[in-house]
């Protein structure tokens, strides 16, 4: 069994999708650990994604975070992480395969409906960073 991180971001949260997307999470057999509604003040945006901050887009991610209520999900399932990564679908929701959520859900590269950590080392970061 492997762990991984879940955000359900503040666009899907304002498109009422929570539901859709958490019974999505549960039809793919993941099971849900612990869950949170959140709203990331704009320097926990900045720690949360700080691998990003020489990026030309952080700045935005950071506003677009911290602009609203998000879900943090702690998730299990064999293969956790690929396999999440596989559901969600590309980055930018215009690449991403049919039938993934951010396919589904996704409107923009930044406004890309979930998140997932993207190797076990930041599963690991992302985890302790929202449930302690
Ligand atoms: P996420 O999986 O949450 O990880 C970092 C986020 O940065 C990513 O989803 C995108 O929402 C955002 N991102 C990545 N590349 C770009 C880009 N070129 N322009 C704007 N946002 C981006």
């Amino acid at each position: 069994m492997e762990r991984t991180l879940a955000i359900i971001k503040p666009d899907s949260v304002k498109k009422n999708v929570v539901g859709k997307i958490i019974d999505r999470i549960e039809s793919e057999g993941f099971r849900i650990v612990e869950m949170r509604l959140v709203h990331l003040t704009a320097d926990a945006a900045m720690e949360f994604y700080a691998v990003h901050r020489q990026r030309p887009f952080f700045e935005d991610l950071v506003a677009f975070i911290s602009s609203g209520d998000s879900v943090v999900l702690l998730l299990e399932r064999e293969n956790a992480i690929g396999y999440w990564r596989e559901v969600m679908g590309s980055t930018d929701p215009g690449r991403a395969v049919p039938g993934t959520i951010r396919r589904i859900f996704g409107f923009s590269i930044e406004r890309n409906a979930v998140h997932g950590s993207d190797s076990r080392d930041t599963a690991a970061t992302e985890i302790a960073f929202f449930f302690k």
